[in-house]
């Protein structure tokens, strides 16, 4: 029998969580966006990367680079949130100022305070940007493996379309905290074994038995088809307009788990990103970004109305004797997978909890995962 490679502690254990945030998280590629979220020069963000606080900036060229945002007098973050740089950067303790390259230009006192001092020994430390697949991410550390060698085992493992021709569809952004460990909500994202029981009517549209998956690299891949059902009448059946030809044989969805925790789903008709953030122990949040085809409002609301009784018949609760406050009889997939980490979760605490054994095909992903998790802690 196959077993499970961490133990209920690896999820519930504080220190567990902070090695991971130390070991993992400050040492790995870090998705921050969308490309367009910095489209135009001076345009900033800020995020933090395991225990590293980053600053995401296009030059006055238009070039993208990342700084360490901490200040090398005190440590002060220095610029916060999203927004405009100016020409320099100043931290608002004690108004050291850098360049937007990060060079210490002034400081408050100089001459009385700082005699001899080598500035250029205090420039802000640098970090490495780059954009993959349409979106920003960025490495704490300068000299780490590039993000394009990074991802390269995956490019063969993705929807054949260019992720940055499609439009982000900005109303549609979910945000959801869920009361359970980061770990959880991953092995639930590439567990292929419950698709076709806990998602029984509300993925039914894919056939789960003909997935191809597995590993590149760190990178989880996973592919499958369109049921035959759904693909006969697709160019009338998609609930948006499609992204790919209704004839191509590999219609259906590419849903990666790209280490250690961004998921996306690249579907027949649309592009997620999966932002999967550890909060705490026992806490995450999961951001959901969403584009579609580029074209014409009338086009989609074509689309809806063309699909709308296919949608109304196909997709059902799990239970449906449930009523659709209840996840389980809601209709919607990802109701039904927050409830289960959520309950995962709670199980792990009881004393009476152990778990029994893993399926050797359907939770290989799971068994997979585990072992890159735990190399990079170690
Ligand atoms: S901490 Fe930044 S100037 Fe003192
Ligand atoms: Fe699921």
């Amino acid at each position: 029998m196959n077993q499970n490679l961490l133990s209920a502690q690896d999820y519930t254990d504080e220190q567990t969580f902070a090695l991971e945030q130390q070991k993992l998280f400050s040492n790995t590629w870090h998705f921050c966006g969308l490309a367009e979220d910095l489209s135009q020069p001076n345009e900033y963000l800020t995020v933090q990367a395991g225990n590293n606080n980053l600053l995401v900036y296009r030059n006055e060229q238009g070039e993208l680079n990342a700084l360490h945002n901490i200040c090398r007098h005190r440590g002060m973050q220095l610029v916060e949130g999203k927004g405009k740089l100016k020409r320099t950067i100043s931290c608002p303790y004690h108004d050291w100022t850098y360049s937007q390259t990060g060079e210490l230009k002034s400081m408050p006192k100089q001459k009385q305070d700082f005699e001899g001092i080598d500035k250029k020994c205090l420039s802000l430390k640098q970090a490495q940007a780059g954009i993959w697949r349409g979106m920003i991410w960025v490495h704490p550390d300068p000299k780490a493996i590039a993000l394009a060698e990074f991802f390269a085992p995956m490019n063969q493992h993705l929807a054949p379309y260019e992720v940055e021709q499609l439009i982000e569809a900005k109303d549609y952004v979910i945000e959801e905290t869920i009361h359970a460990n980061w770990k959880l909500v991953v092995e639930n994202y590439i567990d292929h074994y419950h698709l076709a029981q806990l998602h029984a009517g509300t993925l039914a549209m894919y056939d789960h038995h003909q997935a191809e998956f597995g590993f590149a690299g760190e990178h989880f891949y996973f592919w499958e088809p369109l049921t035959k059902d759904y693909h006969t009448d697709i160019a009338k059946n998609s609930p948006y307009p499609m992204l790919m030809d209704k004839d191509d044989m590999r219609l259906g969805a590419w849903v990666p788990m790209l280490f250690p925790c961004i998921g996306l789903a690249e579907t027949e008709s649309s592009w997620s990103v999966f932002q999967i953030i550890p909060l705490a122990v026992n806490k995450t949040k999961v951001v959901i970004r969403s584009k579609v085809k580029d074209c014409s409002m009338m086009e989609y609301l074509k689309q809806a109305s063309s699909s709308y009784s296919y949608w109304q018949r196909k997709v059902k609760g799990k239970y449906q004797s449930y009523d659709e406050t209840h996840a389980l009889g809601s209709g919607d997939f990802m109701k039904e997978d927050i409830y289960v980490c959520e309950h995962l979760q709670k199980s792990l605490a009881s004393p009476y909890f152990e778990f029994g054994p893993s399926a050797s095909h359907g939770e290989l992903p799971i068994r997979e995962f585990q072992k890159r998790v735990l190399t990079w802690r170690s």
